[in-house]
């Protein structure tokens, strides 16, 4: 019979990478904490109305690449494409926002879109996030990029640079929507069938179209630093001096609009200079929590593809391997080594045991090849005299233990 195989785009995490995984977590966790952000889990799916209104439904990502699929009740859900919105839904339900602000939330999730599957585009990732809200200031997005940056450094990642923009406040860009409009306008016949139809819902959608003649088109459009208020300007600037002031290089670009709505002032995003990926991306977005039903509250937040960093992380670390390995001769042995095992594994020692009823040189291949810092074999004479050799693999020495005293082998094993 065929074999059935995971979905295109997505990927499993098999035994020999899985500890890569557990690093990559437990980094996002530091890096979280280090500055007062607290995890947050929500549900894998939400209703397609969070979406919808919170990413913005001219996006591709509301248009093109959502998992959505009504339930047997009827009612419209869909596999969460990011978290932002979900962390402001889960935020507005529970009450959050009228504790202390501001609020630190960061979460590391799986997301679906339905992308074409390429080198580091899939239709299933991860991704870790963090977002933070109540937060006004310039040092806020400072904050959230340097946290973006923190989290690569802490991965051992190089090889990145940081692009940033402002695309401004309702006001200035709906001056500037109006001057996009009458640009591309006058080359609407040249533009690709999805951006004639963003021309007049959304204008600056175009300006990210992964079309090479809409790209090129863009390439001459107005540009949004060009339009901001005084209020934008003036934030704009002081997020700059805030990361030249801590030495953060950056690259300036205009044309940098980001693939979601929600964004208001700041942008940016961490490049991978090799691939040209974005591996970290975020921005501020001071307009979704009021348009998801809550009072108007500033925000900001980024959230990083897991997958794409893999490539780049110099040391994983290693996983941990079995402090000891019980070989056994015989049903008494068997029994001896599996009580042996459990009153180990009750100290917090990694043990292994044969389960298999193999051979003693079988177990011993086995030992090996799980790398087991020590072994012991159990047979006939070992449970008469109550002793057996505890052997050190890498020194390839033998010392003789009492096999009843738990506490004792233990302390051995810890060392
Ligand atoms: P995003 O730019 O759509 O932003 O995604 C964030 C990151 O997820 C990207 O920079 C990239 O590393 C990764 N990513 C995106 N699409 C894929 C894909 N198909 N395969 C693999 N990795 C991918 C957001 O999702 C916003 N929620 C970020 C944010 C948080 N803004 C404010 N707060």
């Amino acid at each position: 019979m065929a074999l059935i195989k995971a979905p295109r785009g997505t990927n499993d995490v098999l035994p020999s990478d899985s500890y890569k995984w557990r690093y990559v977590e437990a980094v996002a966790d530091k890096t979280a904490l280090s500055a007062g952000y607290k995890e947050v889990r929500f549900p894998t799916f939400e209703e397609t109305e969070l979406f919808a209104r919170g990413v913005g439904d001219t996006t591709d990502i509301v248009q093109k690449e959502m998992y959505t699929f009504d339930d047997k009740g009827g009612r419209s859900m869909t596999l969460r494409p990011e978290g932002t919105a979900s962390a402001v839904r889960l935020s507005l339900e529970n009450g959050l926002l009228g504790g202390a602000l501001p609020l630190k939330l960061y979460y590391k999730i799986n997301v679906f879109r339905y992308d074409k599957p390429q080198a580091g585009r899939y239709r299933e990732f991860n991704q870790f996030g963090m977002e933070l809200y109540g937060a006004q200031s310039p040092f806020a997005d400072a904050e959230l990029i340097e946290m973006a940056q923190m989290f690569l450094k802490n991965l051992g990642i190089n090889g990145v640079y940081l692009k940033i923009n402002s695309i401004g406040c309702p006001v200035c860009r709906a001056r500037y929507q109006e001057a996009l409009k009458e640009f591309f306008a006058s080359r609407e016949t040249e533009l690709c069938e999805t951006c004639k139809g963003r021309l007049q819902r959304n204008p600056m959608r175009i300006l990210d179209c992964k079309s090479p003649v809409c790209q090129k088109i863009a390439e001459d459009a107005p540009k949004i630093t060009d339009f901001l208020c005084d209020e934008c300007e003036t934030h704009y600037a002081a997020v700059k001096n805030a990361l030249t002031a801590i030495g953060t290089k950056f690259e300036e670009d205009p044309g940098l609009v980001r693939g979601l709505d929600y964004y208001t002032k700041t942008v940016f995003e961490l490049i991978d200079e090799k691939t040209g990926l974005a591996v970290a991306a975020g921005g501020r977005y001071d307009g979704l929590i009021e348009e998801l039903g809550g009072k108007h509250t500033p925000a900001v937040g980024f959230a990083s593809g897991i997958e794409r960093l893999f490539p780049l992380i110099p040391d994983f670390g290693t996983d941990p391997v079995a402090d000891i390995y019980i070989a056994s001769m015989g049903d008494n042995a068997a029994q001896k080594a599996f009580t042996i095992a459990d009153g180990l594994r009750k100290n917090g020692i990694n043990v292994e045991t044969d389960l298999m009823a193999r051979s003693v040189k079988a177990q011993m291949k086995y030992a090996d090849k799980i790398g087991a810092r020590y072994t012991m074999v159990l047979g006939d004479s070992e449970l008469e005299t109550g002793s057996a050799d505890l052997r050190n693999m890498a020194l390839g020495e033998a010392s003789k233990i009492d096999i009843s005293d738990i506490e004792a082998l233990t302390t051995i094993l810890r060392s």
